[in-house]
């Protein structure tokens, strides 16, 4: 049916690559393309065999010149950008100039600021639209199947949807003192921003991880959670019509927060570049540097992750309450695809995202994020390829 481009060759990426080939009668070609080639090939090696034709290609997605002259080349019907959020518009750009559909698990980010917001990308929606081409934004789990999840109650629960909570829980343990889940850069200036959470049409500031309660998550038990600024909180607030209240929670251990306090009063979580041997360096990058690697914890990670989200509203007059939540085991994860199950439940939606806009099923020219689609195909595939969801109508609610 028709051909990817996959951008970025870390953990997400060789999640989305495998699951690609798993739907060879949609994913005939693919292209797995990223700055090191080796890091592509390596994936295309674990990939022989199938019927889905895999090539590689080196390209550095700062530049969309280098984007465009590979689209030509390989000529994808969807880019799936699975690089860093710093490439999201130089992708985008080198999309419009060939006429090829675009998804992302990640909003733009610019990077000399730990700011990341959806209006840089929300500005393509008349050039996508008049260039008759999708993009989709943020189809990883969160952001991602969270905005499904949401459009999936407001479609079937809910007259109203009055309150949201998005939770997210991880449970692994990859048995190193401190390791970062995904790209250790992205991940650390996402946690030490100020927290932020949507309340009656206004933004409400809090310090970096101020706001904490206990959660008692099915499958996984009682964990700290703190509340977090998110980027799906943005489209969201926006999208569900009527909302009062969004926030969103995730998991840390005691032992993760003592090192992320450490790290930062010695100023090794800082952006800000440094003089250090006669050249610049950013601490933050530096310590990504000598961090392991995300993609190197598939094999020692165990334990699962439960991500959700706690709605609160109206039906039928009556007030009502709805859980939906999936849960997934780390170790699964690494024996069906090579990777721990953070990169897989953000690869896995990227590759339903992809599937659902070459299907026919997600495609309307212009820039979307996930919640505006119908959720009903998309959730019908989470079940079916690898991150099945479960609900509950009485779950415990967070004050
Ligand atoms: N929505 C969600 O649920 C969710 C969850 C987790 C992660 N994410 C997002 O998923 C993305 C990938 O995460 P990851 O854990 O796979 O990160 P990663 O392991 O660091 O991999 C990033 C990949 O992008 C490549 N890359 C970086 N800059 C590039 C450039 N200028 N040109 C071409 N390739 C470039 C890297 O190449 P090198 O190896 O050469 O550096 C690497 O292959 C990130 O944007 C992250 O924010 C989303």
């Amino acid at each position: 049916m028709g051909k990817a481009l996959i951008i970025g060759a870390g953990g997400v990426g060789n999640v989305v690559a495998h699951k690609c080939c798993q739907v060879p009668e949609v994913f005939e070609e693919l292209c797995i393309a990223s700055r090191t080639i080796e890091k592509c090939d390596a994936i295309k090696a674990k990939l022989e065999g199938g019927k889905t034709k895999v090539t590689t290609a080196k390209v550095d997605a700062d530049n969309t010149q280098e984007v465009i002259d590979l689209i030509n080349k390989f000529k994808p019907d969807i880019v799936i950008n699975v690089a860093l959020p710093y490439q999201d518009l130089t992708i985008m750009d080198a999309c419009l100039a060939t006429g090829v559909h675009y998804l992302d698990t990640a909003n733009y980010e610019p990077p000399d600021t730990a700011k990341f917001e959806y209006k840089w990308q929300w500005e393509y929606r008349d050039k996508f639209e008049k260039a008759g081409i999708t993009a989709v934004l943020g189809c990883g789990f969160d952001p991602g199947v969270t905005g499904v999840f949401s459009a999936y109650a407001q479609k079937h629960h809910f007259d109203e949807i009055n309150y949201i909570d998005i939770l997210d829980a991880n449970a692994g343990d990859h048995g190193y003192p401190f390791a970062t889940n995904f790209n250790p850069e992205i991940n650390i200036r996402e946690i030490t921003a100020r927290g932020r959470y949507f309340e009656d049409g206004k933004w409400v500031e809090t310090e970096p991880l101020e706001v904490k309660r206990v959660y008692d998550f099915p499958q996984i038990g009682e964990k700290d959670i703190y509340l977090l600024y998110h980027e799906e909180l943005e489209s969201l607030s926006v999208n569900i019509k009527g909302v009062k209240r969004i926030r969103f929670w995730m998991t840390f251990s005691q032992n993760y927060l003592t090192h992320l306090r450490v790290l930062q009063n010695v100023g090794m979580t800082s952006i800000e570049p440094i003089e250090f041997e006669g050249q610049k360096i950013v601490p933050l990058q530096f310590l990504k540097a000598v961090l392991p690697d995300p993609a190197s914890l598939g094999p020692r990670t165990k334990g699962k992750t439960n991500i959700g989200c706690i709605f609160q509203g109206y039906k039928d007059g009556k007030p009502k309450t709805y859980y939906i939540y999936n849960v997934c085991d780390h170790q699964e994860c690494y024996r069906e695809v090579g990777s721990q199950a953070i990169s897989y439940t953000t690869g896995v939606p990227a590759m339903i995202g992809a599937m659902m806009v070459l299907t026919g099923k997600w495609q309307k020219p212009g820039v979307y994020n996930v919640e505006e689609f119908d959720p009903d195909p998309f959730m019908d595939a989470l079940n079916k390829y690898g991150l099945p969801w479960q609900e509950s109508f009485s779950p415990k609610l967070l004050d």
